[in-house]
């Protein structure tokens, strides 16, 4: 692992070493298989971060189960509340399965808190969350986490799929941004 590294104009340091991150994301997959046991659920994964996270965890899922890839696309609505959060690629049937959402990292929270109603909707038999990242002190809005691998500090990362405006995803490990 570098000692430090440059993503456009800013420096970043080694936080998370891809061992580090390989086991805690087995355990996590392996309390998934043990909780999930003869059941089929259904992975829904959220891009673009998430991808690296979600690729990890499934190779370890022995179960038999499904996994999907969305895009989650933000715009300024009509209605009073503002913005509004819609899915694309969402292709598969949510109804009666058990939902297990995969994120990259969960941050402010604002994202998950408006999405998951949109999923509740569809009436799966059950909805749980797994990110592998958690700022606990950045989260304001309260989203129920089921699963976590890591809880950071509230400091900017990258790699292992998270970018800074568009670098640094194929990092294997993780970065924290450099105090000045
Ligand atoms: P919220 O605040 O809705 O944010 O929980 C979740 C999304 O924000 C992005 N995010 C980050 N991306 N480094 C990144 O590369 C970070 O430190 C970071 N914090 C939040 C990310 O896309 C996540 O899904
Ligand atoms: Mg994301």
């Amino acid at each position: 692992m570098q000692d430090e590294i440059q993503v456009h104009d800013k420096i970043f340091v080694p936080y998370l070493t891809q061992e580090e991150i390989e086991s805690a994301v087995k355990k996590v997959a392996e309390k998934i298989n043990s909780d999930y046991a003869n059941e089929c659920p259904l992975f829904i994964a959220i891009l673009n971060g998430s991808f690296m996270f979600a690729a990890e965890l499934f190779k370890h899922i022995r179960l038999s189960s499904e996994i999907c890839f969305i895009k989650l696309a933000s715009y300024k609505g009509t209605t009073s509340s503002g913005h509004v959060i819609t899915s694309i690629g969402l292709d598969t049937d949510v109804i009666s399965k058990h939902v297990i959402i995969l994120e990259d990292i969960l941050d402010t929270g604002r994202t998950l808190s408006r999405f998951l109603p949109q999923i509740e909707h569809q009436q799966p038999k059950s909805l749980k969350i797994a990110a592998l990242l958690h700022k606990p002190e950045a989260t304001v809005h309260e989203v129920p986490l089921d699963y976590n691998c890591f809880k950071i500090p509230n400091k900017f990362v990258i790699g292992y799929g998270l970018d800074y405006n568009g670098l640094g995803r194929n990092i294997p490990s993780v970065y924290q941004l450099k105090e000045d």
